[in-house]
């Protein structure tokens, strides 16, 4: 088998062979066709994920044919499409995970390679409407936004949503389920270009958050949000806290622009908001986001495809954030 190797940190990763893979008892060896990036394996490349070192194979997203199936599994899967559930271990409770509870692609080795092996637990058929590409691009963003949205925001049709940074794989799942939940979206975002892409796919409109007018143009044109789903925080979330609605709900799930400078805790209790942290999803979430994105036939937003042999320009690309969507690697045996 090829894989891509995280060896070390700010290093390129390092195409090697390696033996082939053998399940383990629960486990399947899946053949992949197509993988794809998070922000997560950036962050590992850098070395900023806690938990994460060298050397492990990074991604989390995977689709591809089930080719071997260990001791206890039952051996109908082999020949399956299938897609995988990008988290293990995640415990008995809804409302957050357990201590044990990991993501595929660090520690354990991940999906940016000819094959990988994972427990059949987390194996999910391919919905049909997706080509592989666009399997593969689903899992982890696909998982994120569901349960930002729907198992924590709990969006109602007619509200008006706002999701920061639409750039973001995760983002622009955020629009689309939101779009298809009948909710009135609106997008930030620094890039115009992207501003017209998420009207394209269902958005009202959009604002540039490096204008620091953006929040009273907001108000003006779209009101008050009842439901903003983000993940930059950093200095932008006080304008978050200032625009939402009274009694709004505000999902955040990453950090990218860091730590909010200041939080207005006098509007957060006087609106009664709720300000609501988010992290993947559990298995349940899983199930439920791939009836959703099949019951509404969503296709996911690719920006650009790579061979696998290419994943080290995908993440360098990703650094800058010129993307709209998802950064796929195709993989060809
Ligand atoms: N908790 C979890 O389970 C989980 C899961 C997935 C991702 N995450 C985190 O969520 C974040 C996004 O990940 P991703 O993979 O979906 O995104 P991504 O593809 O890495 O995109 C990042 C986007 O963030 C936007 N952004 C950057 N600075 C911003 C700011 N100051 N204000 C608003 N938006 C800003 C940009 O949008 P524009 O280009 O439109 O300006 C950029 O395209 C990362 O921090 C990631 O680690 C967390």
């Amino acid at each position: 088998m090829k894989a891509l190797v995280f060896k070390e940190i700010k290093k390129p990763l390092k195409l090697i062979e390696r033996p082939g893979l053998a399940p383990q008892s629960g486990q399947v060896v899946v053949a992949l066709k197509a993988a794809a990036l998070n922000r997560r394996d950036y962050w590992i490349t850098q070395g900023l994920y806690p938990g994460v070192n060298p050397v492990v194979v990074l991604g989390s997203d995977g689709a591809g044919v089930v080719s071997l199936t260990g001791d206890g599994v039952d051996p109908s899967w082999k020949g399956r499409e299938v897609i995988i559930y990008p988290g293990r271990d995640w415990g008995d409770s809804e409302a957050a995970q357990s201590k044990r509870f990991h993501v595929l692609g660090g520690p354990m080795d991940g999906t940016f390679a000819t094959e990988v092996a994972v427990p059949a637990a987390q194996l999910h058929s391919k919905p049909l409407h997706l080509d592989w590409r666009e399997a593969a691009a689903l899992p982890l963003a696909g998982l994120t936004a569901y349960r930002a949205l729907f198992s924590h925001g709990g969006v109602e049709s007619g509200e008006t949503v706002l999701i920061t940074g639409i750039g973001g794989g995760v983002a622009t799942f955020a629009l689309q389920f939101a779009a298809r939940a009948g909710a009135k979206v609106w997008v930030t975002s620094s890039s115009p270009r992207k501003i017209q892409q998420a009207v394209g796919l269902g958005a009202q409109g959009g604002f540039d958050y490096t204008n620091q007018t953006w929040p009273a143009e907001f108000t003006k044109i779209a009101g008050a949000p009842n439901l903003i789903i983000d993940s930059a925080a950093g200095k932008g979330y006080r304008s978050l806290i200032e625009i939402a609605a009274p009694g709004a709900r505000i999902v955040n799930y990453g950090a990218t622009a860091g730590q909010p400078e200041k939080l207005d805790m006098f509007r957060v209790f006087w609106k009664q908001l709720r300000l609501i942290g988010s992290t993947l999803g559990s298995p349940k979430d899983f199930s439920r986001m791939l009836a959703f994105v099949e019951k509404h036939q969503i296709k996911p937003v690719i920006d650009a495809v790579f061979p696998l042999s290419e994943g080290n320009q995908a993440i360098e690309q990703m650094a800058r954030s010129p993307q709209f969507g998802k950064y796929v690697l195709e993989i060809k045996h």
